[in-house]
């Protein structure tokens, strides 16, 4: 039997996208005007139970997008973790104000709490704590840490659209919640992207910046520098019909996680994120081979090339980009950061892989990860 080659992620597309699509297109509404950018923000801000959705053309822009209305500019601090995609921290470089470098937690490689305050000063501004591949950052410290000195947190949503945490959907606990619709997200519009608020201000200001800044009541008129951040109603078609199932796509993920988790579960070498007892989406099945080297967990990526399955490391810490490197922090100061990103590794999940794919997997994972250790 010849085994078809098993990518990382995929989209999948088995509800009314085509259609929606068909209809935007057909209705000649293809830019940023048209019903389907207002029903999705509409129902996305239902589904979350917010008053407010903003949709952008991707989650980079959300972030900053959210940073601008909340007026981060130059001299402000904001707390974002070392370990993240880049997008968290550039967001703030584009506001031109400094992203604060802090480590992260081993147990949910998210935002560690103590490390927040440790990383606080007069100038702090915001934290963005990002629930990294699906896990939710401890939100109930966060929000304690913020309210306690009076800093605005904007969630960084891009990975964990359907989590939960103390029964609440990640977005909604912070004062702006941003998302990402990239093409291998839980949901996705190929590029695109979302802010969820229940603050009017911030959701006016974010309208706005936007549309370039454009004044509301007077067409071609601008009282501030804006943007063009706006999604297109044919991202927004696609982006509808895919909210409509989302229910189902986080189902299917979450049976991959544990049937993942079961063939993992025991193995002294393995570690995957704690969920502290929040819940936890799966979007790219994650885990830690302990004790592995940079140069082993590529070894292990190289492996599985041989086995026709694809992976990916877990992203670098930030700290260690050139262009971060005259921020205020020492390599010293990310040790589980660093950790976590040496032993890290995703392997494929999205719907549509087999049970049986799902164990072969787990068992070229093992045996890569046995050789690479002999
Ligand atoms: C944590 C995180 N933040 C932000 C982004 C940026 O989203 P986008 O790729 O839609 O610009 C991503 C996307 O991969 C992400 O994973």
């Amino acid at each position: 039997m010849t085994r078809r080659k098993i990518s990382i992620a995929q989209p999948s597309f088995l509800g009314n996208e085509k259609k929606y699509v068909l209809d935007a297109l057909e209705s000649g509404w293809i830019s940023s005007i048209g019903p389907y950018i207002e029903n999705f923000e509409r129902e996305f801000a239902r589904h979350h139970g917010v008053k407010h959705a903003i949709a952008t053309h991707n989650g980079t822009i959300a972030l900053h997008l959210a940073l601008a209305a909340s007026g981060i500019t130059e001299g402000d601090e904001v707390i974002v973790p070392d370990l993240t995609f880049i997008a968290t921290a550039n967001s703030v470089k584009y506001c031109h104000a400094t992203p604060v470098l802090t480590d992260v937690a081993l147990d949910d490689w998210n935002l560690d709490t103590a490390e927040i305050v440790r990383k606080i000063t007069p100038k702090t501004k915001a934290i963005i704590p990002v629930h990294l591949y699906g896990n939710p950052a401890k939100m109930m410290e966060i929000r304690n840490i913020s309210q306690a000195h009076h800093l605005l947190v904007i969630e960084d949503c891009a990975e964990a659209l359907g989590a939960t945490c103390s029964g609440k959907n990640v977005g909604t606990i912070g004062d702006i919640g941003c998302f990402s619709f990239f093409g291998n997200k839980i949901i996705t519009t190929g590029e695109g992207g979302m802010c969820i608020t229940n603050n009017d201000e911030l959701a006016d200001k974010m309208r706005i910046l936007r549309d370039h800044g454009m004044n509301r009541n007077k067409k071609y008129w601008y009282d501030v520098l804006g943007f063009n951040y706006r999604m297109t109603n044919m991202q927004a078609a696609v982006g509808l019909a895919q909210l409509e199932q989302l229910d189902d796509l986080l189902k299917a993920r979450d049976e991959i996680y544990q049937r993942y988790q079961s063939a993992f579960s025991g193995n002294p070498h393995i570690i995957i994120q704690n969920n502290h007892g929040a819940h936890n989406v799966n979007w790219i099945f994650t885990l830690r081979m302990k004790g592995l080297t940079f140069a082993q967990r590529d070894e292990v990526i190289e492996s599985l090339k041989q086995y026709q399955i694809d992976s990916r490391p877990v992203f670098y810490p930030i700290h260690q980009m050139k262009f971060y490197q005259d921020s205020k922090s020492l390599p010293t100061e990310f040790p589980n950061s660093i950790t976590i990103s040496m032993e890290g590794i995703s392997i494929p999940t999205f719907i549509g892989l087999q049970e049986c794919e799902i164990d072969y997997v787990a068992e070229s994972l093992l045996k890569s990860l046995k050789a690479c250790r002999s």
